[in-house]
């Protein structure tokens, strides 16, 4: 399979402090990865390494084939980057803030126009910069991210700090660049926006990916009593162990017309953080 970003034993250190321990990492082209961890846990930095901005104590990357530390301007296009400290200036409009990155970039202003339609704020490119939503501004920073049409987007925490509508606006955006089949490597701390969003996920802790998978198949592997909940229509719950009994009963009640809803037991991705780590995500 070829891989849009490979990363193999990857470590750095500040000061006396291993912030990242060894991390491995394959990601497919086409799909939308999500590196979940708590504040400081390391996911900027290895974003930064990953992309050039940095270079790792040990430990090889390389995106679309090419070692992360022999990037040039051309591979730079191949790649869009959103983080949050790439700033905006705020009295620039929105064209005028993407024009100067068109002329980093050397590319012709057009892609301005289709940067800022693909997030839908041509009608405001206009706007001076600090006239726009806390979302705008949001998918400003997207606009700049796509204005070369890259392979692959890095996106550091595209979402932190929205209010869920803004947020849902930014993932239809995202949905729609996977659709055409672009690679898409995120990080958040909002653990339903990777349960919506990606295809696979690792979880960053002190340094190390504890885990590695797709939310449900995480999720399945930390269901530790494998029970069906049933809530039924006379207000009574009941738990069932997975068991060919239970599917008898199960398939008797639902006959009788009594239940009213049935679960299974796993955790979602929070849940399962926190049992890792002993720490909230959005901590
Ligand atoms: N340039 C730097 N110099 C020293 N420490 C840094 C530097 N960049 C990041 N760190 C430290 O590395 C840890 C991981 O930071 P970061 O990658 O930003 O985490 P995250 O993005 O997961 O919140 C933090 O403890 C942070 O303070
Ligand atoms: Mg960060």
């Amino acid at each position: 399979m070829e891989f849009a970003i490979n990363a193999g034993n990857i470590t750095k250190t500040f000061g006396n402090r291993t912030v990242l321990d060894g991390i491995d990492l394959k990601i497919p082209k086409g799909e939308i990865f999500g590196l979940l961890g708590p504040s400081g846990a390391g996911k900027t930095t290895l974003i930064k390494i990953l992309t050039g901005q940095l270079r790792a104590d040990g430990g090889i990357s390389s995106i679309n084939g090419k070692s992360s530390t022999a990037l040039t301007g051309d591979d730079h296009r191949r790649f869009g980057i959103m983080m949050d400290d790439f700033g905006i200036y705020e009295r620039m409009n929105c064209y005028e803030n993407l024009k100067i990155f068109a002329r980093i970039y050397g590319i012709d202003d057009s892609c301005i126009k289709t940067a800022l339609e693909k997030v839908g704020l041509w009608k405001s490119a206009k706007t001076p910069a600090k006239k726009l939503s806390k979302g705008m501004k949001g998918r400003l920073r997207l606009a700049r991210a796509f204005m070369t049409d890259p392979d692959i987007l890095f996106l550091d925490e595209p979402t932190s700090g929205l209010d869920p509508t803004a947020a849902d606006e930014i993932h239809k955006i995202i949905l729609s660049d996977k659709a055409k089949g672009k690679t898409i490597f995120l990080t958040t701390h909002t653990m339903t926006e990777a349960e919506k969003l990606c295809g696979h996920v690792a979880l960053l802790n002190e340094g190390k990916i504890v885990e590695y998978g797709t939310p449900a198949e995480i999720c399945r592997r930390y269901d530790h009593c494998r029970k069906f909940r049933i809530h039924m229509r006379d207000g009574s719950d009941l738990e069932l162990p997975h068991t060919t009994d239970s599917a008898v009963q199960i398939s008797e009640l639902i006959g009788s017309g009594r239940m009213e809803t049935i679960h299974t037991t796993e955790p979602d991705l929070e849940t399962v953080f926190m049992e890792l780590t002993g720490k909230e995500l959005s901590a």
